[in-house]
């Protein structure tokens, strides 16, 4: 397994901020982020934790201390890129700006740097498919809010080795993620294939009359939702016995949503522009109040979930 002391964070936006800030858990660990564009990235790391300040669960001095192993650059050409043992890319999410960065990060970092991509849903083969050495590639889909959500996917492509899947996720334990490793290259990875067959199915009890969105939230909040985080489905299927499971499948699953494109209720939103939080209204309705509320509520769980404060 590679030694990793030096990690680049290529785009400081949203995610790559987070991540940068999440790496400065292993206090080891040397952390740049460059961007094209000045970014204030303490300024924007500052304003995400500070949940995390209000729930004590870092104080203001960790913070700054934190903060100030953290160095920002635009200048791609400089020493900590070309210094870097290992890289992830958080740039758009453009199959072409993709390549073209990691095309660009091919001439001027080393030669043994690992390459990795937190792509949410583009396929790391795909993305690596032109480079020189991609059996250093591979997947990390950090989930959104980086600095909480513990885990990440790391991801395989059609040729990543053994050693860089290996590499990445101690590294990622060192900074106290919760690595989990997706064998193959495949669309929505491990947890987000589970997630929209979830969506998928709420949408369509709505679609079909059964309930309402509401409704649908609250059955899931109020049964199966709560028992998640401390039982997953396969522990849960083991619990309850195989036979028992298997039987309810034989029953269920014909009746279960397999459509293989989105709801037109979901088209009929978007093209209506019902869009959700981005305008007020989309399976539901919501005030700028409540919209704020369920964002803070959230984190505000996640922390007392996490932490315990
Ligand atoms: N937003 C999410 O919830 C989420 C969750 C998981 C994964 N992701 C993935 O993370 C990646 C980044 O998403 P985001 O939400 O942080 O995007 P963002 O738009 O907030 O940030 C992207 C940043 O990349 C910079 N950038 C663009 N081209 C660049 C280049 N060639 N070199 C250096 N910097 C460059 C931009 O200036 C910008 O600051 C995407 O691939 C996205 O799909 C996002």
């Amino acid at each position: 397994m590679k030694s990793i002391k030096n990690v680049l964070v290529v785009g400081g936006g949203m995610m790559g901020k987070n991540i940068a800030f999440v790496l400065t858990a292993n206090p080891a660990l040397k952390v740049v982020v460059t961007d094209i564009a000045e970014t204030d990235i303490r300024a924007g790391i500052r304003a995400n934790c500070r949940q995390l300040i209000e729930h004590s669960v870092i104080t203001e001095a960790e913070l700054e201390s934190r903060l100030n192993r953290i160095v920002f650059t635009t200048d791609m050409g400089s020493a900590p890129v070309r210094d870097a043992d290992l890289v992830i890319e958080a740039v758009y999410e453009d199959m072409a700006v993709k390549r073209r960065t990691f095309a660009a990060l091919e001439t001027l970092c080393r030669e043994d740097a690992i390459f990795c991509t937190n792509t949410s849903v583009m396929s790391p083969s795909e993305i690596s498919a032109e480079l020189k050495c991609r059996t250093r590639f591979a997947g990390t889909h950090f989930w959104n809010p980086a600095h909480l959500i513990p885990l990440v996917e790391v991801v395989k492509s059609d040729a990543t080795s053994d050693e860089t899947a290996e590499t990445v996720m101690a590294l990622l334990v060192s900074a106290g993620k919760k690595p989990v490793l997706c064998q193959k290259d495949v669309p929505g990875f491990v947890a987000n294939r589970m997630q929209h067959a979830l969506w998928r199915e709420a949408i369509s009890i709505v679609e079909n009359g059964i309930a309402d969105a509401e409704t649908v939230d609250m059955a899931v909040k109020y049964s199966f939702g709560l028992r998640l985080p401390q039982l997953g489905p396969l522990e849960n299927a083991d619990m309850v016995g195989t036979d028992l499971t298997y039987s309810i499948h034989d029953y269920i699953l014909p009746f279960l949503e397999s459509s293989d494109k989105p709801s037109p209720i979901l088209r009929e939103l978007r093209d209506t522009g019902d869009l959700g939080f981005k305008t007020g209204k989309g399976f539901r309705s919501w005030t700028p109040e409540e919209m704020q509320a369920v964002k803070d509520d959230l984190n505000t769980y996640l922390i007392n979930v996490l932490y315990g404060k």
